[in-house]
């Protein structure tokens, strides 16, 4: 089975054929075409609604004929389409919803609405073929949060941020450091020549429920940059140290907390595992601390490749694919929407009706 995926959430336009082998239930990327848009949007030090849907609209088209060719299959030949439809900036999910419906349309093929975060939820079923069910942390620049992913469709959420999400948190702190816009990878290389000691900052709510909180420790680095002030290169980096050093506590702390957890809710689950998925997942330094964590735990650590981690259509594709080997498609008519929980409904065909 092969699927069209397309993806416009964000800032990156994105379109990749996946190849699903119904027999094993393995899958391959043929391709994976990305745009990232994040040249644009550097000089306003975030993602502009506007600006975005309006480069989706330039180059969709041009990117989803780019992934057929790379994977020298014809439009007529591929098994469903599937597409992200939320959650997301409303502009773009516009954008890629209505381009993959007129495909599927024209070409009488089945119509996938995939929900953005569980196409980084299911990324490692492609890559590693793990079998449900799995413990995710999910970081991402609009999303934070640990869930049980039981089985495709079937998500329980154990916490999620209170106030910013982690990605974010990475962006604002960034940008109130000079850095340039993406700030995560840019604060994780600054922090590599810092000293993680230096500067205090809190844990918010580490120890405490599974939910996250990151405005106190943003408003901590606020006030060391203003103690610092004007910032040399050094201060820099060891502000940044600071802030990676915490967030990494405060993720170890939920995880350590989490595996439990897991392990009384599927006890005869021999080989339990952690997942990591979303552009912070990128983060060496995250990736190395709860790698760590789970070896002490006995979990296996599954993250997907970085270039997976971050937004892409092959994850969109390899979610539809999953969907259409259950016999599952959505609606037509169905709206794109900018808040979608992925724990809001138990099953997949309850979502699909549902209108923004
Ligand atoms: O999953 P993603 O590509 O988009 C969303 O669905 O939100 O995540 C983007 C976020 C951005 O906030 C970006 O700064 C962050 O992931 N990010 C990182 C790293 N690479 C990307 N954060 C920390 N360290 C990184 N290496
Ligand atoms: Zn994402």
């Amino acid at each position: 089975m092969r699927v069209l995926g397309i993806e416009t959430s964000c800032d990156e336009t994105a379109a990749a054929i996946v190849e699903r082998n119904d027999m094993t239930g393995n899958g391959m990327i043929l391709s994976n075409i990305i745009l990232s848009q994040a040249k644009d949007h550097a000089p306003y030090g975030g993602v502009v609604p506007e600006i975005a849907a309006r480069a989706h609209i330039e180059i969709l088209d041009e990117l989803i004929k780019k992934a057929l060719e790379k994977a020298n299959i014809a439009i007529r030949n591929i098994d469903a389409v599937a597409v992200t439809s939320g959650p997301g900036l409303i502009g773009g999910l516009i954008v890629g919803l209505m381009t993959a419906k007129a495909i599927a349309f024209a070409t009488k093929k089945p119509f996938i609405a995939i929900n953005h975060l569980e196409g980084h939820a299911l990324t490692v079923r492609l890559t590693n073929q793990l079998p449900f069910p799995y413990l995710l942390l999910l970081i991402s620049g609009g999303h934070t949060q640990m869930l049980m992913v039981q089985d495709l469709g079937k998500y329980k959420c154990l916490g999620t941020t209170l106030d910013d999400a982690l990605g974010e948190t990475f962006d604002k702190t960034a940008r109130l450091l000079g850095l340039p816009y993406p700030g995560g990878p840019a604060l994780e290389k600054a922090a590599a020549s810092g000293n993680p000691d230096r500067i205090p900052l809190p844990r918010p709510l580490k120890g405490k429920k599974l939910d996250f909180s990151f405005s106190g420790l943003k408003t901590a680095v606020r006030k060391a940059a203003i103690e610092l002030s004007p910032l040399k290169q050094q201060n820099i980096a060891d502000i940044s140290a600071a802030f990676q050093m915490a967030i990494t506590d405060i993720l170890v702390d939920k995880v350590r907390r989490s595996l439990p957890l897991f392990r009384d809710a599927f006890p005869d689950i021999e080989n339990p595992a952690l997942v990591i998925a979303g552009g912070v997942a990128a983060n060496k330094a995250i990736r190395s601390h709860l790698e760590k964590v789970c070896k002490k735990d006995a979990f296996q650590f599954v993250a997907p490749p970085f270039e997976l981690c971050t937004d892409n259509a092959a994850m969109i594709a390899w979610a539809g694919a999953e969907h259409h080997a259950r016999g599952e498609q959505s609606k037509i008519d169905i709206a794109p929407r900018s808040r979608w929980p992925l724990d809001e409904k138990n099953s997949f065909k309850d979502s699909q009706g549902a209108k923004a």
